[in-house]
Parts: C-alpha cells; structure tokens; sequence
C-alpha cells in the first residue's frame, strides 16, 4: 500500500500544502506568495504574515488535495513544518495539521523546516545521494551540512552574520530594487561585468566551514553611497554602473559559496553535493557549483527553482520518512522558532 502525506508549511511568508506519495511523488504542490504584502515594508511582517496563513491555509490544503485527486480520507499522515520560523506563522499550520489528523484519526509529524530543504534536492533524482554534504541557502539560513540519511543531518558550520539571501535582499535594497531581491539582482548583474568590482571575500580561519557576508554588503554600500552615514541612498538612476555592482556581487558570494562547499565535501571525503533553499534558484551559483563540482568527481543536485523556495512539497516528502520510523507526534506537537 502507497502513503499519501498532506505536507502543510507556513513558518514564514508562504502558505503552502502539497500531496506526495511514498516521500517522493508530487502529485500536487499549491503554494500561496505573501511577497506582494509585505514588498512595501522591504522584509516579512510578522503579524501580516501570521493573519494572511489564517485566511489561506484552508483554500491551499483544499487545492492541493483537488489538484493530486485526493480527498481527505485517502491521506495515511500529515506532515507539518513545526520549526524554526516565525511563531505566529508557525503555529497556524501546526494547529491546522493537528486538527485535521484528530478529525481524519491519522498520525501528525512534526518537520524541521531546513532538514526538509535538504530532502528537497533528492526528491527528482532517481539516484540514493546519501551521505552527502548539504548546502542550504536562504533568506534565514546559509549552512553546510553532513546529510547521513533523511532523517540525520549534522550541522558543520555556517554563516557568521547574515544569510546568503539576506545579503541579496539587503543589496538589491542598495541598488533601489524591489523585494524579495535576490531574482531582482540576478537579473540585473545579467548584463554586467562579474570582475568590474574588486569586493572583499572572507575565508574561514578553521577547518569547520564557515560564510560572512556582511563585509561584502558593506563594501557595495560604500561603493554606492560613500563613508559617509549620513548620506541618503542615491536614486536607482543615479547609480551608473548598477549592472556591474549587482555581477560584481552575484560573483563573490557565489565564489563563496562554491569554495566553502567544495573545500568541505573533498575534507569529508564526500561525492555529492545537495544545495537547496531559495538561493539555489540563482543561475550563477547552479553553473558554477556544477562546473567547478564536476571538475572535482563531485555531483551537484539541485531541485528544480519551484522546490527550492518554500514549499510543503518538501515537508510531505520528509514526513514520509518520520512517518515511517514512527516518529508520530501527539496532540502536544508544538512549534518553536528557533
Ligand atoms: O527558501 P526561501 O524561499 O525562504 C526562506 O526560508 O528564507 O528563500 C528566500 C530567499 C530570499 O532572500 C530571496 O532573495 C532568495 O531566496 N532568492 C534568490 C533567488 N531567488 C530567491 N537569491 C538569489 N538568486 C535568486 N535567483
Ligand atoms: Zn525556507
């Protein structure tokens, strides 16, 4: 008998649910974008992110089941993202699962949101990757993993400031783009020079794998507006050379990225590499991390750019497996940010 899991996700500005079978077929993957309400303060709204899950979570579970031909009596568990997240976001989803799996008498398991990240680069590739060396790059995260199996993946290190995303976010902000920014600068350092700008590029002092990001958002800025605090930011039009400073920076913290990666795959003794989260829909980094991957005898997975933003298809695939290993929560499943 195949496993049909109702995946549901909310933890920050997406409200998705999606239907897979036996962890890997996605038969239906609804995802509702909060970008729109939120473009205007420059970054997530904690409370208009948490009333806007409440008004969609129902429509969404009930387009997902529409669009896999499911109903609710057909789903064997639910799975939910319980962590790290915004809390308000979080726990409309928790509630939600939880109500339904009472109601259905089926099993509830909790999902860890970045484990579920990682999962996301295995689903459409029929190859068994693990163990694997994981990168997760979003807009909260930006850290290198030792994927043993689904469902036990150890931290080796990470950002010391601020997430791969973030610092795109904070950039295209600089420029006088739009947000979420990271698509929006991507698509202007198309048409510029990736070596116009001399940026500074940090390296780990240890062993461990380790990002900063900061100094290079800093060195844009300076660029942009001067030293000077008190100077406004200058008018998007301004900027003389915005495609440049967008492929100057696109190109460093993709060279980051991709030696940090590399360099702790070939010390793990590791030949495959998943890069999941947001960041991974970026052109430059899927090339490069590719290329410079295969160079080594490394394979690089990414999920297609629908799978590596937030979505519940993920969280559905990685439920399978806790379901599975009878990881089934209670009614006490609760949801921690951090
Ligand atoms: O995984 P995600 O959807 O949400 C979080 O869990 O954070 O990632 C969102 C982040 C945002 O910072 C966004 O700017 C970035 O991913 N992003 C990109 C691209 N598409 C999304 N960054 C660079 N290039 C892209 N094409
Ligand atoms: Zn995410």
């Amino acid at each position: 008998m195949s496993a049909l899991v109702l995946g549901i996700e909310s933890s920050c500005d997406e409200t998705a649910a999606s239907v897979v079978c036996d962890g890997r077929e996605i038969l239906s993957s609804v995802v509702h974008s909060q970008a729109s309400m939120h473009a205007q303060y420059g970054g997530v709204v904690p409370e208009i992110a948490g009333r806007s899950h409440l008004a969609q979570i129902t429509p969404v579970i009930e387009a997902a089941l529409q669009q896999a031909g499911a109903g609710f009596r057909d789903l064997t568990c639910i799975a939910v993202t319980t962590r790290p997240g915004l809390i308000g976001s979080l726990l409309v989803g928790v509630n939600t699962a939880k109500a339904l799996a009472w109601s259905l008498s089926i099993p509830v398991v909790g999902v860890h949101h970045i484990e579920a990240h990682v999962y996301a680069a295995t689903m459409e590739h029929a190859e068994y990757p693990w163990p694997c060396l994981a990168l997760v790059v979003s807009g909260g995260h930006s850290s290198i993993y030792r994927a043993h199996s689904p469902l036990r993946i150890e931290l080796l290190g990470g950002t010391l400031d601020d997430a791969a995303g973030e610092a795109f976010d904070k950039v295209a902000h600089i420029l006088g783009l739009g947000y979420p920014g990271g698509p929006l600068v991507s698509k202007l350092a198309e048409g510029g020079n990736p070596r116009a700008l001399r940026l500074p590029s940090y390296r780990a002092r240890d062993e461990a794998p380790a990002f900063s990001f900061s100094g290079l958002k800093t060195a844009v800025l300076y660029h942009v507006r001067g030293q000077n605090m008190a100077r406004a930011l200058p008018r998007p039009e301004e900027i003389p050379d915005r495609a440049d400073i967008a492929a100057s920076f696109e190109q460093a913290l993709v060279d980051a990225l991709v030696n940090e990666t590399l360099r702790t795959a070939l010390r793990e003794g590791l030949s495959r590499v998943l890069v999941a989260g947001g960041v991974a829909c970026n052109r430059r980094l899927r090339h490069e991390m590719q290329s410079r991957a295969a160079a080594h005898g490394i394979t690089a997975l990414f999920p297609s750019p629908a799978y590596c933003t937030d979505n519940a298809a993920m969280i559905a695939g990685l439920g399978y497996h806790h379901w599975r290993a009878g990881q089934h929560a209670g009614l006490d499943l609760d949801a921690a940010p951090r």
